[in-house]
């Protein structure tokens, strides 16, 4: 193991989340598309961790559902902690995962997605042997947080106090304990068991263990966040709504750093794990979902929403108004405006007219619409899933082609029901 990964990694995951006003457990409400828990997963597999455990408790079958679909294999284990009875109580139970010569144990908080891998690496780069370290920080607003004391001469770290067991004085300290450690295994499964709850909220106290290690003389290194923001633990829907911004700045970053041009980051909405292709243009007031691919040389918007399963290809078009939902548009297509397409599969170089409807619920199901190569939609039309529409085929503005049927290629359909156009003679 190097100096800055970890040999298993303890994530708290059990927490009730009372505040977020929802049934579902927090970990699983989503930022960008993906939820909270994933964002922490990453944190813990980039310390590349031999072990991940993940605490879980309130609505754990939902919780474990959604692990179980990562396919994270053996490193994986799920522990279930009945009773939330306080952060020391939650590794106590990891204990039977942990085994009996852990090594650098580090434990994460389920609800804190904006914590950067770079900040672990340093944490693990400075716990070193017996000694322990963990990360602090100085928030704008210091409520909730653990007070960091320090020894008013020397400076060292000597304690932390629960702000519920603080006094006046120590509430006015501005470093706060964000809550996350490297321990060294063999200690902390010395001093996990001896744990007491005897405080102002009767809970068993990880941050007791950091005391035992002062107590014993073993090193406490505190590592001090720059941005504080990185420590933000989700609890209401507006720390939630706050740490999303951060991660979407971050996801944009990582487009604009791929050659993506995007106008106006501040109004561009782009989940977690969408492909975007260099060259490829996003105009404002833009929404793309989770599961959308996009290839090189495209133009989406200003005002379009892509959702899931949309694959556009290279140099293909969708302009304002414009909605697509599990659609296949060709290379060098263009849907420009006003339009919707759900559940369409659009070959190349084809023109989709301002105002086509790809109508493809039925009240009951969903139906597959295609649109052939080089083919031409007039405005307008409507196309009744499940339809066709041929290679270099043509339909009329306001042509509605109705289910079932299908334009052969290189005709010409007008109309509504749309059928084969005849010239007058
Ligand atoms: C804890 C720290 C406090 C620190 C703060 C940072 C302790 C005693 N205090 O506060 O110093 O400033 O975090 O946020 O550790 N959890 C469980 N099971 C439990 C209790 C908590 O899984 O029994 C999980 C929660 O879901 C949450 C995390 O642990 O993800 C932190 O719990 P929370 O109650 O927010 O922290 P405090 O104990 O108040
Ligand atoms: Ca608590």
């Amino acid at each position: 193991m190097s100096s800055s990964q970890a040999d298993v990694v303890v994530v708290l995951a059990a927490g009730q989340g009372t505040r977020m006003r929802s049934p579902r457990p927090k970990v699983l409400h989503e930022l960008c598309g993906r939820p909270m828990l994933g964002y922490v997963l990453d944190q813990a597999l980039s310390l590349d961790p031999r072990r991940v455990i993940v605490v879980v408790g309130h609505g754990s079958d939902l919780v474990r559902a959604y692990l179980d679909g990562l396919e994270l294999g053996e490193r994986l284990a799920v522990v279930e902690q009945k009773e939330q009875l306080g952060t020391g109580h939650a590794v106590q139970c990891a204990l039977p995962e942990l085994g009996a010569n852990p090594g650098r144990v580090v434990v994460l908080y389920g609800d804190m997605p904006v914590l950067t891998a770079e900040a672990l690496e340093v944490l693990c780069s400075c716990q070193e042997e017996s000694g322990v370290a963990l990360l602090t920080t100085f928030p704008g607003d210091p409520r909730g947080f653990g007070r960091i004391l320090r020894n008013s001469e020397t400076d060292a770290f000597e304690r932390i106090v629960e702000e519920k067991d603080a006094t006046e004085e120590q509430r006015a300290v501005e470093e706060v304990n964000v809550g996350v450690y490297a321990f060294p295994g063999r200690e902390l499964l010395a001093y996990l068991p001896r744990l007491g709850n005897d405080n102002a909220q009767g809970e068993y106290y990880l941050t007791d263990v950091v005391t035992a290690f002062v107590r014993d003389g073993h090193g406490v290194t505190p590592v001090i966040l720059d941005d504080e923001l990185e420590a933000i633990g989700i609890n209401t829907l507006s720390h939630l709504a706050e740490a999303r911004e951060v991660l979407q700045w971050r996801i944009l970053a990582e487009h604009l750093a791929g050659g993506v041009q995007i106008e106006d980051p501040g109004t561009t909405y782009v989940d977690w794990g969408v492909r975007i292709g260099a060259r490829t243009r996003i105009l404002p007031c833009t929404v793309i979902r989770a599961g959308v691919e996009i290839a090189e040389d495209c133009e989406v918007g200003p005002f379009a929403h892509l959702r899931t399963g949309t694959v556009m290809e290279a140099g293909s078009k969708i302009g304002n108004f414009t909605e697509a939902k599990q659609t296949r548009l060709g290379a060098g297509s263009k849907a420009s405006h006003l339009t919707y397409m759900g559940d369409a599969v659009i070959g190349a170089r084809t023109n989709i007219g301002a105002g086509t409807v790809f109508a493809n619920y039925d009240g009951r199901a969903k139906h597959v619409t295609t649109v052939g190569d080089d083919a031409f939609v007039g405005s307008g039309t409507i196309l009744v899933g499940p339809a066709q529409v041929g290679d270099g085929a043509t339909t009329g503005a306001g042509a509605v082609v109705t289910g079932g049927k299908s334009v052969p290629a290189g005709e010409t359909w007008t109309g509504v029901p749309a059928r084969p156009h005849r010239r007058r003679s």
